[in-house]
C-alpha cells in the first residue's frame, strides 16, 4: 500500500509532510505547512474521483504565495481588522498591516505560513496538528496554543480547531479552501448551485471590503441565497455591494447560530452532481468567489482565473472585535474554545 506520509520538503529547517487521510472512496491530503488542505478527492455520480479544491503542486508555491490562502488554516483572526488595531481590556494592540490600512487574515505571518507540529496521525483517517503562537505574535496578546484536527469519514471531512490562551485574546480560525465541485480544473463556479442558511449579511463600505458594522436583510437583493440559485445568477455590478468586491466577498450571518453545529451552506457542482453540505458552530460564513484570482498557476499547471473556486469560510463576523453589535471573537484567559466545520459530500442527479 502507498505510504500515507510523505516528506514534502523543509521550511526553516523544519520538515514538512503530506499526510493522506482516507475513508471509503474519500481522500484528503493535508500538509503540516499551514495545516493546509492540499487535495480533497470525492467520487462523482459515476464513481469517478474528482479533486474538488484548488491548490498548488509544490511546497515552494505555497511558501511564495501569501495572497490566495489556498486551503490554509487562517489565524489567529480570519478576515479584516480595521486600521490593524483593536482594544482589549483597556490596552490597544497593533497588528501588521497587509491591506493598508487594515489587517487581513492576521497580517503577513498568518498561521497558513507556519510549520505546524504533528501530534498524531491515526487509523489512516485522523490527523492532529499543533501550533504554539507566543504572546504578541502578529500583535495579539496571550500565548495561544491551537490544534487543528482533520478527520475523514466515508462521507466527508471534519476539521476541529481548539484554542487556549494564558491571557485574554482573539481566537477566530477558519479554513480557506476554494471549492470547485466540478473539479479544480473545471473553470468557473458561477453555475454551481448555492443555498445559504442566512437571512442577513454584513455589507462592506467600499472596495477595501471592510465591513460597515451593519447587519442587513438579504431580502430582495442578490445576497439572498435562502433558496438555491446559481452563484452567477444575480452577481451583477449594478448592486453596489458586488461592484465594490467584483463578485461575492461578504460575510453571511448564520440564521440558526446558537453555538452548536448547524448547516450553513449547500453547494452543488452542476457538471458532477457533487453536493457539499457545510455545517459549523461558528456564527458567520464568509462567501468569497475567487474574485481576485488572476491566472494563478495551480495543481497540474492549471491556470486559475477569476471565479475558478468558491471559498466558504466559517468564522466570526469581520472586524467583530471593533463592533460590539457583532458576536464577540474573544477567547478569555484560561478558557478553551473548540470550533468545528463539517464538509459533507453526496451526489445529486
Ligand atoms: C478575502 C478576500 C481576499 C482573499 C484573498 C478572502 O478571504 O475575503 O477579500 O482577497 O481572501 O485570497
Amino acid at each position: 500500500m502507498e505510504s500515507m506520509t510523505t516528506v514534502w520538503g523543509e521550511v526553516d529547517n523544519q520538515p514538512v509532510y503530506l499526510y493522506t487521510l482516507r475513508s471509503g472512496s474519500l481522500t484528503a491530503v493535508i500538509s503540516n505547512f499551514g495545516a493546509t488542505v492540499v487535495t480533497l478527492n470525492v467520487p462523482d455520480q459515476t464513481g469517478k474521483v474528482v479533486d474538488v479544491v484548488l491548490g498548488y503542486d509544490t511546497l515552494k508555491q505555497y511558501e511564495q504565495n501569501n495572497r490566495a490562502y489556498f486551503g490554509g488554516t487562517i489565524g489567529r483572526c480570519a478576515n479584516r481588522i480595521s486600521n490593524s488595531q483593536f482594544t482589549l481590556d483597556g490596552s490597544v494592540y497593533h497588528l501588521t498591516t497587509n491591506e493598508w490600512p487594515n489587517s487581513l487574515h492576521s497580517g503577513l505571518s498568518g498561521f497558513h505560513m507556519r510549520v505546524w507540529e504533528t501530534v498524531s496521525f491515526t487509523n489512516e483517517n485522523e490527523l492532529t496538528l499543533r501550533l504554539e503562537s507566543p504572546a504578541m505574535d502578529q500583535g495579539f496578546p496571550g500565548n495561544l496554543e491551537i490544534t487543528a484536527s482533520f478527520k475523514v469519514t466515508d462521507n466527508g471531512m471534519t476539521i476541529t480547531y481548539s484554542g487556549t490562551s494564558d491571557a485574554t485574546t482573539i481566537f477566530n480560525p477558519t479554513n480557506h479552501s476554494y471549492f470547485n465541485l466540478n473539479g479544480h480544473k473545471a473553470g468557473s463556479v458561477v453555475d454551481h448551485l448555492l443555498r445559504l442558511q442566512a437571512n442577513y449579511y454584513t455589507p462592506v463600505e467600499n472596495a477595501r471590503s471592510l465591513t460597515t458594522g451593519e447587519i442587513c436583510n438579504v431580502l430582495y437583493t442578490p445576497m439572498d441565497f435562502t433558496r438555491p440559485k446559481t452563484i452567477g445568477s444575480e452577481m451583477t455590478p449594478s448592486f453596489r455591494q458586488l461592484l465594490y468586491t467584483d463578485g461575492y466577498d461578504h460575510n453571511f450571518c448564520i440564521t440558526k447560530y446558537n453555538g452548536d453545529v448547524t448547516e450553513a451552506a449547500q453547494l452543488t457542482g452542476d457538471q458532477t452532481g457533487i453536493r457539499l453540505t457545510l455545517k459549523t458552530n461558528e456564527p458567520g460564513l464568509h462567501l468569497y468567489t475567487g474574485n481576485y484570482l488572476n491566472d494563478d498557476i495551480g495543481k497540474g499547471g492549471e491556470h486559475y482565473y477569476k471565479y475558478a473556486g468558491v471559498s466558504l469560510q466559517p468564522q466570526f463576523y469581520p472586524d467583530a472585535i471593533n463592533h460590539p453589535n457583532y458576536i464577540s471573537p474573544i477567547l478569555h484567559k484560561g478558557e478553551t474554545k473548540a470550533f468545528e466545520t463539517q464538509y459533507l459530500f453526496d451526489c445529486v442527479s
